[in-house]
């Protein structure tokens, strides 16, 4: 079949991450996606700074790079503008997106859907909300036919990084945050993390599709870690408790019987025997709770360029797919590939 070609923008820590496996995996790509998922050009602030990467692919014009022959772009420079004109510009064109821009997102989903569906061009953004772990599919798919009552969990891997480490060995916020920067964790300005500006918006695009919404980040109550202290973490413990920052996003049914959403994300004490206590680092944990599913938790690295990549690659080959195959699901034909080790061998 013809090459699915792609232009990524942007080639920093996840970026990098998606290049790398892009060109190690092709084969296992193009054998799930049913064609090849060619890399046609990489955008960069400084291309002068990569020489990892094939100077031919590289450009610092990312909008002449969505204009050239490609299929699919992927956004990973983050923040509001430039991005939000590229991939309008892209949809507009019916190029489809893959993204993890929450930023984005949290504000401007509106504008991109309809962009979308007027070109009939996909916009799929799983790695937007907690890192690697699949969760924005389940809402949006596995879970269409249940009504959705709550979302709530730790999503925002820099700040629970910073909290698990006060936590367990007393380490001090700031050398801690230079630490989460230096592992691929926080933000380009990690202010977005500390005062619960990443937390509020992926707690706004979780909130739209578990309740079929429109939230923005100026709808969510917001408070970061930024007045939690050494005493206050002391205090937690001598309660047998913990301080996490958790994202809360609820259908609300008010007295009139009419109902809402309500999304916050602030520091919540939380007793050490909850399982949300247990997670550490840059783990993220979700509960999830419907009304015919029940509780269900989804749990797994929340960032980090490994981990968003992995993200950013399924839904590159559902993309692919859907170029490919007019939209009909997995190719099991893939899973041929592997020859099957006969019972009793080692
Ligand atoms: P980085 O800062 O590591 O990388 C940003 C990349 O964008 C760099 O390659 C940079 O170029 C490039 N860039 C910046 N401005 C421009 C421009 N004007 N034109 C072309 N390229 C440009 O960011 P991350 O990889 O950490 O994050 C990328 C996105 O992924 C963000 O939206 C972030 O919120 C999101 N995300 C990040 C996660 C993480 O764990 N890091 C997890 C989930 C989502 P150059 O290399 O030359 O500076
Ligand atoms: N800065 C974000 C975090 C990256 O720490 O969770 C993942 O979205």
């Amino acid at each position: 079949a013809k090459p699915v070609r792609v232009a990524l923008l942007g080639c920093g820590t996840v970026g990098g991450e998606v290049a790398r496996l892009l060109t190690e995996q092709a084969g296992e790509l193009a054998a799930r996606a049913g064609a090849p998922v060619e890399l046609a050009g990489i955008a960069v602030r400084r291309p002068d700074k990569h020489p990892e990467l094939p100077p031919e692919l590289l450009t610092s014009d990312a909008a002449a790079l969505i204009d050239s022959d490609v299929d699919v772009v992927v956004e990973l420079v983050g923040g509001i503008e430039p991005t939000r004109t590229w991939l309008l510009s892209a949809l507009a064109q019916g190029k489809s997106v893959v993204t993890a821009n929450k930023a984005l997102l949290a504000e401007h989903s509106a504008e991109l859907f309809v962009a979308a569906d007027a070109s009939g061009a996909d916009l799929y953004f799983e790695a937007s909300v907690a890192g690697a772990i699949p969760l924005l599919r389940p809402l949006r798919e596995s879970l269409a036919g249940d009504r959705i009552t709550r979302v709530m969990g730790i999503v925002n891997g820099t700040t629970n990084y910073i909290l698990s480490a006060m936590d367990s060995t007393g380490a001090g916020y700031a050398e801690t945050l230079d630490e989460a920067s230096r592992l691929g964790y926080a933000e380009a300005d990690p202010t977005a993390d500390v005062d619960g500006y990443d937390a509020a918006s992926k707690a706004a695009i979780l909130a739209s599709l578990a309740f079929h919404s429109r939230v923005t980040i100026a709808d969510v109550h917001r408070e970061g870690i930024g007045a939690v202290g050494a005493s206050d973490i002391r205090a937690a413990q001598v309660l047998g408790r913990t301080v996490k920052l958790l994202a809360i996003c609820e259908r609300v049914t008010s007295d009139d019987g009419s109902e809402s959403v309500s999304a916050r994300v602030h520091p919540v004490m939380i007793p050490r025997s909850h399982q949300l206590a247990g997670v550490n680092g840059a783990f993220n944990a979700v509960y999830v709770e419907a009304d015919a599913a029940g509780e269900l938790m989804f749990y797994g690295q929340g960032a980090g360029g490994s981990p968003t990549a992995s993200a950013v690659l399924g839904d590159l080959v559902a993309v692919a797919r859907n170029k490919v195959g007019n939209g009909h699901g997995p190719r099991e034909s893939a899973h041929a590939a592997l020859p099957v080790r006969p019972m009793g061998q080692t």
